[in-house]
């Protein structure tokens, strides 16, 4: 008998979040067992309860995701509970603390709809955050060449060394744009923007947006006005304007929906899965493609 399908939800804030148990759900998941304030030290008997209590031949019916609102510390929920399986004795996990993963990837997925990513030239607005990291790391793996920008080019530079340090090669520049005219700089001849500022900032003007010649998509992930480029509305979603491709949040959001239903239906068909940035990356490809 199919045993009913089991996701342990690991969350690092003081409540687990309500919005992964509703995606949870609506991918048909049987039961869901949430634990939250789940610091790394307890991880490792969490683990043992969910790969100790089934066959490995059932196991691809257990799987764990990791949340919570501080990406850093799922990564390290992630480390420890992915350091206790050992041979056929594992069950998959995803990780997308904050939407990090799924938001980066719908992001980077819209810009790819439009322009050859391996021979693009992107600027990464507030590159520095859980979500911007994650679309510089997305961005550089496709081989596009990426400006990495910060109100503080020390920030800049760290997530440029932190970035190169898991992706070989990559070709990334960081910069300070902490006023309009260093943004006009930083954006000049680039093809690809995206915002991944904070909620209710604007990170770019219209004006100076409507000025640089060579963009051709524009995606913004703040969803809170002010948003985050000016001129590009939250719910556009290829929208044309003056020659530039515009996503907004809720525009970019569907996708981010899918990807993340995707990913935890994955999650069922084997007990060997890691889904982080680059394989929640490749879900939204193989959704975009239709195989
Ligand atoms: N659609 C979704 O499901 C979804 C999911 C997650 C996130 N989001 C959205 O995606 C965006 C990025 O998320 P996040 O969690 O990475 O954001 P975050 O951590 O709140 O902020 C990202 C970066 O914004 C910059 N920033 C902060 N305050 C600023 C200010 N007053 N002025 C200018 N820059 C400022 C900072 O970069 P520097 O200090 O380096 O300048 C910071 O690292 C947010 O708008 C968030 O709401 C959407």
């Amino acid at each position: 008998m199919t045993k009913p399908k089991i996701l342990v939800q690991l969350d690092g804030d003081e409540h687990a979040s309500i919005f992964d148990a509703v995606v949870a759900v609506d991918a048909e998941i049987d039961h869901l067992l949430q634990y939250h304030s789940v610091e790394a030290g307890q991880v490792r008997d969490l683990v043992h309860g969910a790969m100790f209590t089934r066959g490995p031949q059932d196991l691809h019916n257990t799987a764990i995701f990791i949340g919570g609102a501080n990406v850093s510390h799922g990564e390290s929920l992630l480390r420890t509970a992915t350091g206790c399986f050992f041979g056929p004795m594992r069950v998959s996990v995803m990780l997308d603390a904050n939407g990090a993963n799924t938001t980066a990837a719908a992001a980077v997925l819209a810009a790819a709809r439009h322009v050859d990513l391996a021979q693009s030239e992107a600027l990464v607005l507030a590159g520095t955050g859980p979500v911007g990291q994650r679309v510089v790391r997305l961005l550089a793996r496709a081989g596009c060449k990426v400006r990495v920008a910060s109100r503080s080019a020390d920030r800049a530079s760290v997530t440029c060394e932190q970035v190169r340090a898991i992706v070989a090669g990559a070709m990334l520049t960081p910069l300070a744009t902490s006023n309009a005219s260093e943004t006009a700089v930083a954006l000049d001849g680039v093809n690809i923007v995206i915002a991944a500022g904070a909620a209710g900032i604007e990170l770019l003007s219209a004006e100076t947006r409507a000025a640089c010649s060579s963009l051709r998509v524009a995606v913004d992930l703040n969803a809170v006005p002010p948003l985050g480029i000016g001129g590009v509305a939250v719910t556009d979603k290829a929208v044309e304007l003056a020659g530039v491709i515009c996503y907004g949040a809720i525009g970019v959001g569907g996708t981010k929906m899918k990807i993340h239903t995707a990913a935890l239906k994955k999650l069922f068909t084997v007990n060997n899965l890691v889904l982080d940035a680059e394989e929640i990356y490749e879900i939204g490809r193989e959704l975009e493609s239709g195989s």
